[in-house]
């Protein structure tokens, strides 16, 4: 795997036989970005907005992106079929230094792509990519506790449940839990010791 922003990061087959691309996102990709989001938001009350919701400029987005992609532990990863934005994971940790280890992300795939494995592939990337990052050493989510499918991915990949938020959604007059879930990440057994004495 290739951790290096921007440019292509990773290729697969799916299950149905098409050709997955994984990318960093840059600048460029901001008109696009948004009117996938737009259109998320329509296939899905898994995620905190609704259709015309987001409320980001093109320009706005620009500068999100150019942010990720300066920030050596933010991520925003583009998966793509044939030039069409599948899905996507952005990840970001806290800036101040007691905070800098951990990161929270959100990923989403269009609807017609669901259950293909992009959710998958994105998540594998995000995890490989923390790990080869010298800082981050914890990746938390928050994820609606009627939503089986996000947390069958996020349990596949280890992540634990570690708490509840009541009350985290509120539609159609309802509210919605959310759990908290999390992946500690830790370096191999001796690979402190060894970093310690090679520096
Ligand atoms: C959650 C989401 C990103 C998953 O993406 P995806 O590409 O469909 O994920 P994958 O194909 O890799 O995996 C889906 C898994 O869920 C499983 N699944 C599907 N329906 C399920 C259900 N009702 N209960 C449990 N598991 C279910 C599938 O079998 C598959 O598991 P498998 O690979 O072990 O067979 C996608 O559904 C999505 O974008 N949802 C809307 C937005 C969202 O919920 N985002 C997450 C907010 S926390």
């Amino acid at each position: 795997m290739d951790f290096q922003k921007p440019g292509i990061v990773h290729r697969a087959t799916l299950k149905n036989a098409l050709q997955l691309t994984l990318r960093h996102g840059g600048a460029d990709d901001a008109e696009a970005l948004l009117a996938y989001i737009n259109q998320i938001a329509g296939e899905s009350e898994n995620v905190t907005f609704g259709p015309g919701e987001f409320e980001m400029s093109v320009e706005d987005e620009r500068t999100y992106l150019q942010q990720i992609i300066a920030s050596p532990s933010s991520l925003y990863l583009i998966a793509e079929i044939e030039d069409e934005i599948a899905g996507t994971l952005s990840f970001t940790t806290g800036k101040r230094p007691r905070m800098h280890h951990a990161g929270e992300f959100g990923i989403s795939v269009l609807r017609k792509y669901w259950n293909l494995g992009i959710g998958s592939h994105l998540l594998t990337y995000l995890i490989a990519w923390a790990r080869h990052n010298d800082t981050i050493r914890k990746i938390n989510l928050r994820v609606r506790v009627d939503n089986l499918p996000a947390i069958h991915v996020y349990e596949s990949h280890g992540f634990v449940q570690e708490g509840r938020n009541t009350r985290e959604f509120y539609l159609h007059g309802q509210f919605v839990d959310t759990y908290l879930m999390g992946l500690q990440l830790d370096p191999a057994a001796g690979a402190d010791k060894q970093r310690a004495s090679t520096s």
